[in-house]
């Protein structure tokens, strides 16, 4: 049997392969800590399982969803994005709901991209910025995020021939793996951009929710003009601990809206309305204070791992947003593969290698701070022990 063609140009997912090698060293009875996958470790919001359990019990959620969603669904999006990012969204032609931001992302692909076609894609970004494109059988050109520039692309460097073959630009801010946050009018430059070269942005908002010290995530939304070039996707997963659930909605540009509900109806039946009414919940003001602890949590977690790596010699900038830590491979090691594979050996911990969200991530890693305390304390102590 031969996969297709398609597949065979993409490199295994690396979570998937992560996964395999922590088996097999827990099953050669090592005691592995994994600060690799950002999935976070504490339950749902105990108003969100209720709300789930209310809403399952009915009935009427049981039958196929609409792709549109539902009214009171796309209502509490509407008011989300308006309480929180004062952003107005036409709840009619400009909220879908997702099975997730990786099948928003994805789908958008195959909804605007032809062979031939480019999608810009971050790099060092989520790998499905570049899988999605090469599945759609289009190609993804990758814009390098250099610390030196903020962790953002340098669109004055983009070529004409890559401008004019694009058709989809990837962004995300609070950004997965650098933990690097937008900085001041970037945001109103990629609009401008994209309103020069017909390119619909695709803003992966997955992070906003989780910020430190005093920093507010906006939206790609809030920019003035970014409606007409731009669509963002919006992620409960990460926000309300929810990655289980597959809960997302992709909101902006209404035609782009209406393109990918298009697409949907041909190859999804939507999102289970019980999670729709369990979102509602989610997204009320009822759940501030949740998200407050866990951002509290999170903090807490940065701190005491951003210590760790100074004690061993890592200079590390701790991150404003985000549940990760983006850190400078130590000197010695000839690729973030080669360190990280050292320390899972010498230390039984896992940690990500930047390589694997694209080349610009050579010469860092990712330390993901969704593990329990006592484990990840118990983590930065064995760093510490390995030295630098
Ligand atoms: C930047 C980014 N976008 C999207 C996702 C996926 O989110 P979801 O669980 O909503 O599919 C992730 C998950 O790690 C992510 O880091």
């Amino acid at each position: 049997m031969r996969p297709s063609k398609r597949l065979e140009r993409i490199p295994p997912y690396a979570f998937a392969q992560l996964e395999r090698k922590i088996a097999a060293k827990r099953a050669a009875g090592v005691d592995v800590i994994s600060l690799g996958i950002g999935d976070p470790d504490r339950p749902t919001p105990a108003l969100i399982v209720e709300a789930m359990q209310e809403a399952v019990s009915e009935p009427g959620t049981h039958q196929y969803p609409s792709n549109r969603g539902r009214e009171d669904f796309r209502g509490a999006v509407r008011d989300f994005y308006e309480r929180r990012f004062d952003v107005k969204l036409d709840p009619e032609r400009e909220i879908i709901p997702a099975i997730g931001a990786k099948e928003a992302i994805f789908n958008l692909n195959l909804a605007f991209l032809d062979p031939g076609d480019y999608a810009l894609a971050a790099d060092p970004g989520y790998p499905v910025y570049t899988g999605g494109p090469w599945l759609a059988g289009a190609e993804p050109v990758l814009m390098a995020l250099e610390p030196e520039r903020g962790f953002v692309p340098d669109l004055e460097a983009i070529d004409e021939d890559v401008r004019r073959r694009t058709k989809l630009m990837y962004l995300n801010y609070p950004n997965n793996p650098t933990g690097a946050v937008v900085p001041e009018g970037f945001f109103a430059r990629v609009v401008e951009f994209a309103q020069e070269n017909e390119i619909l942005v695709v803003h992966d908002n997955a992070y906003s929710e989780i910020t430190f010290d005093g920093y507010r995530a906006p939206s790609f939304l809030a920019t003035p003009g970014a409606k007409d070039v731009a669509v963002e996707v919006f992620s409960l997963s990460k926000g309300y601990n929810m990655t289980g659930w597959r809960c997302a909605v992709l909101v902006g540009n209404a035609e782009a809206c209406e393109t990918y509900w298009r697409l949907k109806t041909n190859i999804d039946s939507g999102l289970f309305e019980a999670v729709q009414l369990a979102g509602v919940a989610a997204l009320s003001p009822d759940a501030d204070a949740d998200v407050a602890s866990t951002n509290a949590l999170y903090r807490r977690r940065r701190d005491l791992v951003c210590e760790a790596l100074k004690g061993i010699g890592v200079d590390v900038k701790p991150p404003r947003s985000t549940i990760y830590v983006w850190a400078p491979v130590p000197e010695g090691f000839a690729s973030s593969a080669a360190y990280c594979e050292h320390v899972l050996e010498q230390a039984g911990v896992v940690l990500s290698p930047g390589a694997i969200y694209g080349p610009a991530g050579e010469g860092w890693f990712r330390i993901s701070l969704t593990t329990p305390d006592d484990r990840l304390l118990e983590a930065v102590q064995r760093l510490g022990a390995l030295g630098g």
